[in-house]
């Protein structure tokens, strides 16, 4: 029997995404569509489903910003609960522990690719 090899999916530039900023796309998660976000924190990058924890908001469903004011956590915009952005665990009381979907992105060559196994991409969104 065949291995099936995962084939890295390019997601966008690195530029697209900046320093605590964002880049928000859409992909199939274990066959269903789900907002996915990438993240910068110190120069690295991580991926997230872009939903929260508390209730299945998007992170930025208030306002487009994914850090709090500190550049330290990503931040809900709908109630406020912080997040580790390496982890994507709540570090908030309300949640405490639980954490954000991670999704396996590589950075490489100026370029962010998808190296997910559950996921394939969608669109950007
Ligand atoms: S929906 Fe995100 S903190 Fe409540």
């Amino acid at each position: 029997m065949a291995i099936k090899q995962h084939i890295p999916q390019p997601i966008c530039r690195s530029l697209q995404v900046p320093e605590l900023g964002k880049f928000s796309f859409a992909i199939q998660y274990r066959g269903v569509r789900r907002d996915a976000i990438l993240v910068r924190f110190k120069g690295l990058v991580y991926g997230y489903l872009n939903q929260c924890v508390h209730m299945p908001r998007p992170l930025d469903c208030e306002n487009s910003n994914i850090f709090d004011e500190t550049g330290r956590y990503l931040q809900c915009s709908m109630h406020t609960i912080c997040y580790d952005p390496v982890t994507g665990e709540s570090l908030s009381e309300i949640c405490a522990g639980k954490k954000l979907t991670a999704l396996q992105v590589r950075e490489e060559e100026e370029w962010v690719y998808l190296v997910d196994k559950r996921a394939v991409m969608d669109a950007c969104v």
